[in-house]
Formats: C-alpha cells, sequence, structure tokens
C-alpha cells in the first residue's frame, strides 16, 4: 500500500468540528430570564427520564462558558457546532425578545472566534418554549412563523459573525420520539400529529430561510438541516420483498424529508402511506412545498448506525419491521451496530441523488462508558477505532466525489441524553457531574492531533 493510500489527507479548509446541544449542555436554566422550554417540563414527568435524571445542571456549560471555551482551543478544533436556545432568546417564544440571553451566546460566538473557531449555530435543538407548545405546539402551523421570527431575531444579531446556519436538528426524530412514541418532549403519542409536525418543521426551515434570504442580510449566509439519516440493509438482499420494504422505509426515515426540501415534493410511495394511516394531509398548503424547497444550501448528516429491515409485518402500520442487527458486526455500548461502510454508502447515495448540495457530518459518535482510571486519564481506545473507521469512510466518499466540508464529532464532552439521562457517555472529554471536571479523553486527544495535522494515521493509533 502506498504511503498515500494508508494515510489519508484531508483538503487544507475542512472542518474539524465537535458537536453540543444547549439544553444537553447548559444547564442554568432559570438564568437571566430563560423561559421554561418543553424539555424542563417533560423531565419532571414521573419515570421519563432514566434515573429521574434532567438537564437542569446538564455540563453547566451557561456558567462556564470560558473553561469550554478554552477546552476547544486546547482541542484545536476549527468548528464547533451548537444550539441557541430559544426560550433564552424569546422567553415567551415570539414578541419580548431577552436581551441577557443574546449576550451570552454573542460572548460564546466571540469566543470562538477568538480562538479560530468557525461558530456554527443550530437554532432549534428540540428546547421549544412551553409557551408555544401551551398553543399547540409544532402541531399549530404558528409556530413555524414563530420560529422564522425567531430565527430573524438570530440572523439580526450574530449575522455578522455566523455564515452557516443549522435551522432544525432532525424533524424525523421530533415527530417520531416526540410525538409518535411519547419517548421525548412534549410526550405525545399520536400519529397524526407527528407527521403534522413534521411538516410544520420543514415549513419553519423554508420560511426561516425566507428571513436569511432577506435582501439587508449578508448575502453569502447559507442555511441547511441536520437530519438524523439511516442507511438501509434488506435483511435479505436476495429477496426483493425485503428490498421493497427497505425502500419503503427509507421513504419514511430520508426521502420524507430530503426530496420536499431539495423541490422534488413529498415523495409519492410515503405520501400513499401516511395518507392510508392518517388520512389526507390537509395540514399541507399551498404554496408550502415552494417554501420548503426556498433553498438549502448544505444536508447536515447526523449519522449512528443503520436500520435492517424486511417485509414481514411491522410493529405500527408500516409494510415493513425493523430487524435486530447482525451478531457479527460490533456494536457500541448501546447495542448500535458500528457500520462505517454504510456511512461511506451514505455520503455518495446523498451525492448522487442531490447533486452539487454540499454535505457536512453533523453528528457522529458512539457511546463508550469509560471512566479515569487510577492514572486519572480515561483510555477510551475503543472511541478512537470508532473515529479512525468514520473518518475513513468520510475521507473514501470524499475520494469518490462527495462534497463533504467538514465533522463535527458527537459530542464535545458527556452531556444529557434526552430520555436516557446521564448515563451515556459520548464525550472527547469526560465529565464528572458531581464536581462538573473536565478530563479530555485520549480520543479527544488523537482527535486535536488529527484535525491539527489533516492527516488520518493508517491503523487507530497514535497519529
Ligand atoms: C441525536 C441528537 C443529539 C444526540 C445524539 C446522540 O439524535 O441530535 O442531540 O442526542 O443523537
Amino acid at each position: 500500500m502506498s504511503t498515500e493510500a494508508e494515510s489519508p489527507r484531508f483538503p487544507e479548509g475542512f472542518r474539524w468540528g465537535t458537536s453540543t446541544s444547549a439544553y444537553q449542555v447548559e444547564g442554568a436554566v432559570d438564568a437571566d430570564g430563560r423561559g421554561e422550554s418543553i424539555w424542563d417540563r417533560f423531565c419532571r414527568r414521573p419515570g421519563a427520564i432514566e434515573n429521574g435524571d434532567t438537564g437542569e445542571v446538564a455540563a453547566d456549560q451557561y456558567r462556564r462558558r470560558d473553561e469550554d471555551l478554552a477546552l476547544m482551543a486546547e482541542l484545536g478544533t476549527n468548528a464547533h457546532r451548537f444550539s441557541l436556545a430559544w426560550p433564552r432568546i424569546l422567553p415567551e417564544g415570539g414578541g419580548r425578545i431577552e436581551k441577557r440571553g443574546l449576550d451570552h451566546y454573542d460572548r460564546f460566538i466571540d469566543g470562538l472566534l477568538e480562538r479560530g473557531i468557525t461558530p456554527l449555530p443550530t437554532l432549534y435543538h428540540w428546547d421549544l418554549p412551553q409557551a408555544l407548545e401551551d398553543r399547540g405546539g409544532w402541531r399549530n402551523r404558528d409556530t413555524a412563523h414563530r420560529f422564522a421570527e425567531y430565527a430573524a431575531v438570530c440572523f439580526d444579531a450574530f449575522g455578522d459573525r455566523v455564515r452557516d446556519w443549522i435551522t432544525i436538528n432532525e424533524p424525523w426524530i421530533v415527530g417520531l420520539l416526540g410525538h409518535q412514541l411519547g419517548l421525548h418532549a412534549p410526550g405525545e403519542k399520536d400519529l397524526r400529529s407527528s407527521v403534522t409536525v413534521m411538516h410544520h418543521l420543514l415549513l419553519a426551515h423554508g420560511l426561516a430561510v425566507g428571513e436569511l434570504r432577506a435582501e439587508a442580510r449578508r448575502p453569502d449566509a447559507r442555511a441547511g438541516i441536520a437530519y438524523s439519516l439511516f442507511p438501509h440493509t434488506p435483511a435479505d438482499p436476495g429477496s426483493a420483498a425485503d428490498r421493497a420494504a427497505a425502500h419503503a422505509s427509507d421513504g419514511y426515515v430520508n426521502r420524507w424529508f430530503l426530496d420536499p426540501v431539495h423541490g422534488r415534493g413529498y415523495p409519492a410511495d410515503m405520501r400513499a402511506h401516511w395518507e392510508g394511516v392518517v388520512g389526507e394531509l390537509d395540514f399541507v398548503q399551498d404554496g408550502d412545498l415552494d417554501t420548503i424547497a426556498a433553498g438549502s444550501d448544505f444536508i447536515g448528516v447526523n449519522y449512528y448506525t443503520r436500520r435492517i429491515v424486511s417485509a414481514r409485518p411491522g410493529d405500527g402500520p408500516w409494510p415493513w419491521k425493523v430487524e435486530p442487527g447482525r451478531d457479527e458486526v460490533e456494536r457500541t455500548d448501546l447495542g448500535w451496530e458500528i457500520v462505517p461502510d454504510d456511512l461511506t454508502a451514505l455520503l455518495l447515495r446523498l451525492h448522487r441523488d442531490y447533486p452539487g448540495v454540499p454535505l457536512m457530518i453533523t453528528e457522529n459518535g458512539a457511546i463508550y462508558g469509560d471512566e479515569p482510571g487510577e492514572d486519572g486519564e480515561v483510555h477510551d481506545t475503543r472511541r478512537i477505532a470508532f473515529l479512525h473507521s468514520h473518518l475513513s469512510a468520510v475521507h473514501r466518499a470524499m475520494a469518490e466525489g462527495a462534497p463533504v466540508e467538514g465533522y463535527y464529532h458527537w459530542s464535545l464532552i458527556d452531556n444529557f441524553e434526552w430520555a436516557m439521562g446521564y448515563w451515556p457517555r459520548f464525550g472527547l472529554v469526560h465529565l464528572d457531574r458531581e464536581t462538573q471536571r473536565r478530563t479530555v479523553k485520549d480520543s479527544g486527544r488523537w482527535y486535536a492531533r488529527v484535525a491539527g495535522s489533516g492527516v488520518l494515521p493508517p491503523a487507530a493509533g497514535t497519529p
């Protein structure tokens, strides 16, 4: 093998990033006039969160802003994805602006830029102001308009320093876990709500893009959605029925969002499924699909694992069944299969199906529970191997032409993992929740060296 093949080099300007979201790291839920969010409310529901955990303190980043900025400087990454908390900026969801909330993010963004770190803010990473939920939340079309109002406030406040924006994080997961299975805030179980909400989230994205394009704003600004994309594998690749089931489920998880945003409207096969299950989609109004297709400048890829699907009857009203992973495939501590090759295939598929649209890996990571050893260090070699295999996968896709601009590892630091609470550790940095002490894991140091050199070492060992 040539050295070139052994040591893939990423292009100059590649974004080496870390990823977080407000409710998962900030804590300080009552600070500086922050309004209540649906996650504050949901966490108080008995049994909703493992161990009765809440995001009340999380990694206390709102108060430890400077410490975490220093941490990122130590890692030497050049990009950071984080989210703005809507209830800190517009505590009632719309109307009155809370300047102290804006000030926090002002200082955070300035702090990133001073350290050579390009900010990539997400506007909505699931912490809807409770005041809007009280008026129907995402089931109510008006919430999409309130989102555009909030987006405009953020564009005005930070647009001089921020070029790229993520509007919405994972619309499918919001619909599925928040409104269909009741596992995330607001904890609803209703299929029709779920599909309504997903439409309003896409509408919100389109309306926000419209705001971003308004004349007074910077002409080079860009916006995209971070999707939870799952490559699909037919349980038996030799079976036409399983292949059809995999394609159908891909419509539910992936195409339902990507197609309309990129100007193709809702995919007909999935639209027929949805209508069969919940009735007419009359919340899709004239002109909505034009608004949704207003223009996304990049595709944010959140990738963790694949979905194996067969044509057996499913648990829900779908003509497919999600099958367990394969025994021979390695897994993370949560049991998710580790399949980096599917990331290569996914990136190439996006490149083929939505040509010319830049791609960013906005999330990728793994739960490994490694704790500090006697030497005080966290030797999380499995995370290093995970990073290595997935960065190789990204590089292979780029070598075949996929226009990938950056990779944002989930996560910078161990944090509040929604309904699972704090036990899952995704961080490059270990968090001791008792003391709030941060310890850079071996994986963090390894990532720092790769980010610094732009070169992936031949094996998962030390560069
Ligand atoms: C994604 C979420 C992110 C985090 C990771 C593990 O679905 O966007 O907040 O929870 O999963």
